[in-house]
């Protein structure tokens, strides 16, 4: 059928959702770079433990910014891959020299927060449109990044 795409969903559905997917990506890329940042700049008496936290939570992110990204080649669509894109159409700002480990927590904690609502309203999107692919990846998502969350704030204090 002429308005269904390669998966069977119909093309007004696979635009929207291609269109909120490369938002969350872009938000998974600029998230990506300042959890880097918070890895290589942080100082501190708490720097092992979370030079090493930092680098086990952007690996995963990386994971997932490749799966998002295919996500998007798979409704048919163009996954956004210039990092231009990426800062026009990210709510998550740029997080440049941080150097407390609290502050860098922080801003992971409000990164995180950040996904869980675009996720939220993905997942919502994926639903409406019978879209299962979408709406599992989100859903996964979205409890593993709870969890995160309460971890980092029990860090927190
Ligand atoms: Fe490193």
């Amino acid at each position: 059928m002429s308005d269904t795409n390669a998966i069977g969903l119909h093309q007004s559905s696979a635009n929207q959702l291609a269109e909120q997917l490369n938002t969350l990506l872009a938000n998974y890329q600029i998230f990506y770079m300042n959890v880097r940042g918070y890895h290589w700049n942080v100082k501190g008496q708490q720097f092992f433990e979370l030079h090493t936290k930092f680098e086990e939570l952007y690996t995963d992110l990386l994971t997932k910014i490749d799966e998002v990204a295919e996500r998007v080649l798979t409704l048919g669509h163009q996954p956004l891959h210039a990092y231009s894109d990426y800062v026009k159409t990210a709510a998550i700002a740029e997080d440049k020299n941080v150097h407390d480990g609290e502050a860098c927590v922080r801003g992971i904690v409000q990164g995180y927060q950040t996904l869980i609502e675009l996720q939220r309203e993905l997942l919502s999107l994926a639903s409406d449109a019978d879209d299962e692919g979408t709406a599992s990846l989100a859903s996964d998502y979205i409890r593993e990044q709870e969890k995160t969350v309460w971890m980092l704030n029990a860090y927190l204090g």
